[in-house]
């Protein structure tokens, strides 16, 4: 039985429910792993009450201690029990009905490969990188999360996962990216400021434009849910960044990994929404690199995915982020960050 009688037993626990992710293949019980990675992620943070010399010293003492109190006992003996039956699944959501379902399925189609990259992103951070037990934690409740959206749009469009793609075609220069990556603060900048950043916009067009088709909104509701979550995963981005990088050149290596970035993942060239979207996160870094602080690109993200929801646009135009494009792109060759 797996023993959880010391934060490195928790984080132990937590590569092994990580592990088959990594793979990049369908895994037949993704449900239960991730459910149990959402309750051993939350019990890390409390865990990091007592702990807060854990990464600096063996991780190996005994668990209950001084936090095990009140709620937080309750809470413990739960997870305990969560691990001993292994039984924590997501709730039930019921399959669309029959007006919603057309335009949700031309909507969503293939949101479910987003979803399914990150989650084997997460899982690879979690399992080959060293992180943080902070970032761990963080890492693996945004695990939680994608396997949640992953729940949804299974359910709500009624898709057959074992006989779809793990990892999509369009989604393996993300993944080639994610693997390149080799700690934390590179796989924070890449995963959850670049792409995630602006997958929060992707995800507010979405919402948008299923109101515009007349979903309705117990449906609609749902996508909201997942661009709020998303757009969370990409002010993790942001907010990590800030607090790896503050003040100091950019190591080479993400230098490098945003120069692919922008090479492979910015290449839409029809001056559409869809060219906006896909520069959104590099202009976001290029102003930061401009002199604007995390907490206003938090607000830009914050306020243009609100806007974006209500009205499918967003505030920057197209010279704008076309702008941050190059000036990121040659900024880093120049200076190095
Ligand atoms: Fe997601
Ligand atoms: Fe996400």
């Amino acid at each position: 039985m797996t023993s959880l009688d010391s934060v490195a037993d928790v984080i132990s626990y937590v590569r092994e429910l990580a592990e088959p992710f990594v793979v990049g293949e369908y895994v037949p019980d993704w449900e239960q792993r991730s459910g149990m990675l959402s309750a051993i992620s939350d019990y890390l943070i409390i865990r990091l009450r007592d702990d807060a010399f854990v990464d600096s010293e063996p991780a190996a003492r005994q668990l209950d201690c001084d936090a095990d109190t009140g709620y937080r006992a309750i809470l413990a003996q739960e997870v305990r029990k969560f691990v001993k039956r292994k039984s924590l699944t997501f709730p039930a959501v019921e399959l669309a009905d029959e007006k919603d379902l057309p335009p949700l399925k031309e909507l969503c189609l293939t949101l479910d490969y987003s979803e399914k990259i990150v989650i084997s992103a997460a899982a690879f951070a979690i399992s080959r990188l060293t992180l943080s037990t902070e970032l761990v934690s963080v890492v693996a409740n945004i695990l939680f999360e994608e396997a949640y959206h992953l729940k949804i749009l299974t359910e709500m469009l009624g898709l057959d996962q074992p006989s779809r793609p793990w990892l999509a075609t369009d989604k393996l220069a993300n993944w080639e990216l994610v693997r390149s990556c080799d700690d934390g603060p590179s796989y924070m900048l890449l995963e959850h400021l670049l792409y995630e950043a602006r997958g929060g916009i992707a995800a507010a067009k979405g919402v948008h434009d299923a109101g515009l088709r007349g979903v309705s909104k117990r449906s609609v509701a749902w996508l909201e849910k997942i661009c709020n979550q998303e757009t969370n995963h990409g002010i993790s981005g942001l907010v990590w960044f800030g607090r790896d990088y503050r003040g100091a050149r950019l190591p080479l290596s993400a230098r490098s990994l945003i120069r692919r970035f922008i090479e492979q993942e910015c290449d839409d060239q029809t001056g559409t929404f869809r060219t906006l979207r896909q520069r959104y996160s590099s202009w976001l870094l290029a102003r930061y690199f401009s002199g604007a602080s995390v907490q206003e690109l938090v607000v830009s993200l914050k306020r243009d995915v609100a806007q974006c929801k209500s009205t499918g646009e967003i505030g920057p135009n197209l010279d704008e982020v076309s702008w941050g494009v190059d000036f990121l792109y040659e900024y880093l060759d120049r200076d190095g960050g």
